[in-house]
């Protein structure tokens, strides 16, 4: 019987999105104001669900203390305030869109969470866009 629990978590960061091989007027046409030169915010919101096989005899299927404390650890404190740009070594290469900073973050919890148990994340821009990733 396979069950899933989820936790919700919350940052805002402050990006720009560009890609250097394209001109000024290539970014700005395909990534409109989020290409905005001094960078510009959002109030991501994050789902992270793990879904696994319930263990018989604690009937938990993870500590929702310990997953809180990874996605403090892993999330909130490396990007909560931050600039990903320029603060954030992750995005010092990779364009800070959200299909990369949901990949990005599964990466860092994938290392956390037991390996016997699946991980997917949804991450929320703004309220109506989010994107899902589960490592396939
Ligand atoms: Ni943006």
């Amino acid at each position: 019987m396979e069950i899933a629990v989820s936790r919700k978590a919350h940052f805002n960061a402050a990006h720009r999105l560009h890609v250097p091989l394209w001109t000024d007027e290539e970014n700005f046409a395909f990534f409109g104001n989020c290409n905005n030169k001094n960078y510009h915010g959002h109030n991501y919101d994050l789902i992270v669900t793990v879904i696994g096989e319930v263990d018989p005899i604690s009937g938990y299927l993870i500590d929702m203390k310990q997953l809180s404390t990874w996605i403090k650890q892993e999330v909130e404190d490396a990007f909560d305030h931050k600039n990903l740009n320029l603060d954030c070594d992750e995005f010092k290469n990779l364009n800070p869109t959200a299909e990369n900073i949901a990949v990005v973050i599964w990466n860092k919890l994938r290392s956390k969470i037991p390996t016997h148990l699946k991980l997917k994340v949804i991450l929320y821009e703004t309220e109506r866009n989010f994107v899902e990733y589960n490592g396939n």
